[in-house]
């Protein structure tokens, strides 16, 4: 967006009544459930901490399958950990789709290795055998799969190709939870995977990452090189918890608008007085050597790890209402198969998908991207660049126009409509959606 088109999109909000987020805050937990939170932030009692963040790691790894599971404090910081453990550094070479955030190449080079971009299947928008196979190189070192939006890529096929090639094959599982093929977890399919639960993801503890693995020697090895991994500060993990309540309070349709325009605000004006950091921020750059403001990698919160155990627990509920929201959004595209191209993905019987966001393409794309900003935030729509996030721009990272055709021509007509919405919310996205597709809006 430009700068006047940005004006006018505030100028819009300023007269919305509501506006669907792509982020949705934690409105459905009670009082007493945030007072046990936030206890736990402001304990001193080590055990304690220890043994929430011991529950949640076990509540996590049920969901996913058998294995052991490691949480830090985000999805990145997991993946850095393991390439390290794996003895993983200058010279090597390990691939990753060009369909990403900058913050998964930033962290190959903080190991001294190289990000290598393979291209994506645009039926699955997830990583793909074959354009991964044409990247390996005998500096190959490790392979990262990635599932995106929910939908499982095809991830056996590449499983049969890193064993064929006895590479060390990830599986990033930020962008999906428990969707799985033939009855198989996402996660569950390479050596190791890594999940993020930030708040745009699948469970949303604002930030936070875990490390799954099903073979105890890959785990234990982990488990040394993670001996001394630092908290975040005492200061930080109190921003983190100041944002969590602001989200509750103001991540609802019916207050977004205000939000984003006073987050704009503030976000102009912090670019004269120091800002302090929530989201881990400084790691989307292309910097590989430190991070100024907090440590790197760091381990998870126990407030935080509190707030996912309450989130595993209405989990069942909410994959759920997700998956049946998806089945609305697909047969309202449906209708109108000259505006919408619905990836096969979605139909394939093998295939059990928890949205993350519905995903589609569109040869009008700009116009319905429009269309849909009126009631649905866009500002977070992924993905509009091979490698987003970057400050510098993707080639920083490595990546050069051209490198993953698929992904860049997906780059440039996918939409997404949001997947996890507030209760009562879902029957309003629908209807929102319907009436665009049809014209009424
Ligand atoms: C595809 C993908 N992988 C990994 C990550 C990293 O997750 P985290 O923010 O928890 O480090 C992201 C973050 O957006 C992502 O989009």
């Amino acid at each position: 967006m430009t700068k006047f088109q940005s004006l006018l999109y505030l100028l819009r909000l300023l007269k919305s009544p509501y506006l669907i987020g792509f982020y949705r805050g934690h409105t459905h937990l009670s009082d007493a459930q945030v007072n046990i939170i936030r206890d736990i932030l402001s304990s001193h009692d080590i055990d304690a901490r220890t043994h929430v963040l011991e529950k949640y790691e076990e509540g996590f790894r049920d969901l996913v399958g058998n294995g052991y599971c490691h949480s830090f404090a985000s999805g990145r910081m997991a993946f850095f950990t393991l390439m390290q453990s794996l003895g993983i550094g200058k010279g090597d070479e390990v691939i990753i789709p060009g369909f990403t955030c900058s913050v998964v190449p930033n962290a190959i080079i903080r190991t001294g290795a190289i990000p290598v971009y393979s291209d994506i299947d645009p039926d699955t928008l997830g990583s793909d055998a074959a354009a991964i196979g044409r990247c390996i190189t005998p500096r190959t070192k490790m392979i990262v799969a990635q599932h995106s939006f929910g939908i499982p890529c095809n991830i056996d096929e590449i499983a049969d190709l890193a064993r064929s090639k006895d590479i060390f094959l990830v599986e990033d599982s930020a962008l999906a939870l428990d969707s799985r093929i033939r009855g198989k977890s996402v996660g569950t399919w390479g050596d190791a995977a890594f999940f993020s639960t930030d708040h745009s993801k699948p469970l949303n503890t604002m930030i936070g990452g875990m490390l799954f693995t099903s073979h105890k020697d890959i785990f234990e090895n982990l488990k040394r090189a993670t001996g001394n991994i630092p908290d975040l500060s005492e200061g930080h993990q109190k921003n983190i918890y100041r944002r969590f309540n602001y989200e509750r309070k103001n991540y609802i349709p019916s207050h977004y608008p205000r939000s984003i325009i006073r987050e704009t605000l503030i976000d102009t004006l912090s670019k004269f007085i120091d800002k302090k950091p929530v989201f881990l921020e400084s790691d989307y750059t292309a910097q590989a050597s430190g991070t100024p403001g907090y440590p790197y990698p760091a381990k998870m919160p126990a407030f935080l790890a509190q707030l996912g155990l309450f989130e595993l627990d209405r989990w069942t509920n909410e994959k759920r209402k997700r998956k049946a929201l998806l089945r609305e959004y697909i047969s309202g595209s449906e209708t109108v198969p000259d505006q919408i191209h619905i990836p096969d993905a979605y139909y394939e019987k093998e295939k059990e998908i928890v949205p993350l966001r519905y995903i589609f393409r569109s040869p009008q794309a700009d116009s319905l991207r429009k269309k849909v900003g009126k009631y649905i935030d866009v500002k977070g729509m992924w993905f509009l660049d091979p490698v987003i996030c970057c400050p510098e721009g993707p080639h920083a990272l490595g990546y050069s126009a051209g490198n993953c055709v698929n992904a860049e021509e997906v780059c440039s007509d996918i939409l997404n409509m949001p997947c996890v919405l507030p209760d009562g919310w879902d029957d309003r996205a629908v209807s929102v959606f319907h009436d665009i597709l049809s014209g009424t809006k």
